[in-house]
Parts: structure tokens; sequence; C-alpha cells
């Protein structure tokens, strides 16, 4: 791995702990105006500088975040569907002199294991890396799960495995029971997404046991901004992540107002 690709993911993957609090406010790709990010400006700006990167598409980065935010970006590049199409139709749609031009730090597109497109967007994130290579940019892929598949370790360590083979330098996918199959499998470092909204506590503890199985943070979204207190969740999930808090000291974190 050459200085450029090393450095922009130190700027994503904290050195220290060898772990990333990302925030992910990407959903509006296929989603449109998702709970919580309907006002984008007034709700997210107040997290994104607790975060330790931002999952953003360039459209929301270019009209809604301040240049001035020192806070390092990973940007979407892939969508095409909507939430009422076939979502595995996903292609490349920002290309890597956008992402350079945006300064961002990395990209991420999903992939779509088992679904009608898996072959086309594996195949795409080939192509992605090895582009992305040439100008040092690191990947992330997203282990998409469509409606019929099944989220255990069997099928999520599947997914990640072939992201890591084809090539991604990081891997972002769901949790589920005995989580550490999937990471065992996967060499490159795992990122945990939160998916639907749950109680705050079981975001947390789903979080702990992440963490504690191998993921190398998380890059997680409705369960910050869809939260009553969400400044309070970011840092609730950071302690856990960074500094190995306990469930129920960082539900303390998360009740402060
Ligand atoms: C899915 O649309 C995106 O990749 C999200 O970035 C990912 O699912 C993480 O967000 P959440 O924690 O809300 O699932």
């Amino acid at each position: 791995m050459d200085y450029g690709m090393k450095n922009r993911l130190s700027r994503i993957i904290n050195p220290k702990t060898g772990k990333t609090v990302m925030l992910a406010v990407d959903h509006g790709y296929f989603q449109g105006p998702t709970t919580g990010l309907k006002d984008f400006k007034k709700n997210i700006s107040p997290l994104i500088l607790h975060a330790d990167c931002l999952f953003i598409t360039r459209g929301m980065l270019r009209t809604s975040v301040d240049p001035a935010f020192s806070t390092p970006v990973c940007l979407r590049v892939s969508g095409g569907p909507s939430i009422l199409g076939d979502l595995s139709n996903e292609d490349i749609t920002t290309s890597l002199e956008e992402a350079i031009r945006l300064n961002a730090s990395g990209i991420g597109m999903s992939i779509f294991v088992g679904a009608k497109n898996e072959d086309r967007t594996i195949s795409n994130l080939g192509r992605l890396v090895g582009e992305a290579e040439r100008y040092g940019m690191p990947v992330l892929a997203i282990t998409a799960v469509g409606r019929d598949m099944v989220r255990d370790a069997r099928y999520l360590g599947l997914a990640c495995r072939i992201a890591a083979e084809i090539g991604a330098h990081f891997v972002k996918t769901y949790y589920c029971e005995d989580f550490f199959k999937v990471v065992e499998s996967c060499p490159v470092p795992v990122v945990m997404a939160g998916g639907k909204k749950i109680p705050e506590k079981e975001a947390l503890q789903m979080t702990a046991n992440a963490v504690k199985e191998g993921a190398s943070g998380v890059d997680m979204g409705r369960n910050i901004f869809q939260s009553d207190n969400p400044v309070g969740m970011m840092k609730a999930i950071k302690a856990i992540v960074h500094k190995g808090a306990s469930v129920d000291e960082a539900f303390e974190i998360y009740s402060k107002k």
C-alpha cells in the first residue's frame, strides 16, 4: 500500500485505536428524504464534528456541508435505482476525479451478493478498485442485503470475503449472530452498519458486541440521527468504539442532554 492510500485510510480509521466511528448520511441516494435527514443542515451539522468520517453523497456534500468542516469524507459513488425499483441495479454514479476534487479520503459503493445484478455490482467494484488504486484512494465495499436475503454469518461472511477478494480496502456490513465469523474470514477491516432504528441501549449493545467480535468500528446512520439525542448517541458510540466503554457507561453518556 502506498503513502497516499495509507494516509487517506488513516484519516478514516484512527491509527491510534485501529477503529472508526463513521457517520452514515447517504440514505437519500435511494430513499429520498429519509427521516432525520430531511432538514439535513439543521440536523446533521451538529453531528459532523463529532464523527471520525462522514459517509455521504456528492450532492449533499456540495449543497449541505460547510467546506470549512475538517471531518474527513468518504463519498458514496454508487446508485441508480430508487427504493421503488430493483435496488441491485446499481452502477457507479460519481467519478474518481470528482471524489478527488471534493477532497474525499475514501469512496464507497454497494455490492449485491445473491441479488439479480450481483455480477455487475461485483465487477463494478473490481473496476473501481483498479482505478482508485492509481490515485491512492481507499474503497469501501458495502454488502447491501436484498429483501429476500438472510442476514446471517454465512451470507454476510460470503459477501464480505468476496468484497475483499475483489480488492476492497475495507468493508461495511450488518451485525448478525456469530459476527466474529464474518470478521475472521475477511482480511480487510470490517465496519458495522447500524440498520433500522432500534432502542438506544440495544444499538449500544450491538456496537459493543461488534467491536468485541473484531469490528473496526461502525458506519452508523439511523441509530444516531434518528435518536432523541443524536449528539449524545454519537459520543456514546465513540466511547464504546475508541475507549472500550461498557454499554452502561455509554448509555449514561447518551442520556446526558
Ligand atoms: C445504506 O443505505 C447505507 O449504506 C448506509 O450508509 C448504511 O446502511 C449505514 O446506515 P444505517 O446505520 O442507518 O444502516
